[in-house]
């Protein structure tokens, strides 16, 4: 599949994820290309349908997105709840264990995500997988001896890589963090290895979403189908 065809199964998902959206409701946002095609979308909806929502962001990029539009965006401290949060994801498999955190932003995603009533996905095709693994999983790590947490995460066999951007600067994520992705190629017991990581001093949170999710809304090209 080249990039315009994954980017037309990616917009037809955000599309139909964004029929959930109705008047009034409290809808998280999350981050990444897929949810850019759902904000495209939301954001007519807006200024052509009159649409009112109000959304909370799972980053600065997001937040940037939806205020273009006029969209309303509070604080997640600012609301008592989360109506839907809909999300991409980098890889999920048939009983709803993802990654996330491709795009830097696996903190604020997580967070969001507990906070809210139902969660959906919106993926292309090729991120559904029997296996999740082969996509590097992220890791949230504070800078501060973040030198000895890449250490134990190669004695684990973890395979850890610091994440640096096209510059050969460490990525930083919305909370001034780096992020290190785990080459693990298979995650064969996802729970275990999310509570070694969380367990970790100077770990912040990794990117393992567990069955966290209701709804996965799939691009596929025969339209988008979903995955519940
Ligand atoms: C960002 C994420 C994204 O949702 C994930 O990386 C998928 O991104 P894309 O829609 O660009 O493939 O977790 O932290």
């Amino acid at each position: 599949m080249d990039k315009a065809q994954q980017d037309a199964l990616k917009k037809a998902a955000g599309i139909e994820a964004a029929k959930l959206i109705e008047n009034g409701m409290i809808a998280g946002l999350g981050t990444g290309s897929t949810v850019k095609f759902l904000v495209d979308e939301l954001g007519r909806r807006h200024q052509e349908e009159g649409l009112e929502f109000t959304g909370v962001t799972t980053s600065r990029r997001t937040q940037a997105q939806a205020e273009s539009y006029g969209i309303k965006i509070v604080d997640v401290d600012d609301v008592d709840h989360i109506d839907i949060t809909i999300d991409g994801a980098d890889e999920v498999d048939s009983n709803f264990n993802g990654i996330k955190g491709g795009g830097a932003a696996l903190l604020w995603e997580k967070i969001v995500a507990i906070n809210s009533n139902k969660i959906v996905w919106i993926v292309d095709e090729s991120k559904v997988v029997d296996t999740i693994g082969k996509f590097p999983l992220p890791v949230e790590v504070i800078p501060f001896g973040a030198g000895h947490v890449i250490k134990k995460l190669e004695a684990k066999g973890y395979n850890p890589v610091l994440r640096l951007d096209a510059d050969g600067k460490e990525v930083r994520t919305d909370e001034n963090n780096f992020v290190v992705d785990l080459h693990l190629e298979k995650i064969e017991h996802p729970t275990d290895l999310a509570e070694d990581l969380i367990n970790m001093v100077g770990v912040v949170e990794h990117g393992l979403f567990l069955n966290m999710v209701d709804k996965v809304i799939v691009g596929d090209p025969n339209g988008p189908r979903v995955m519940t």
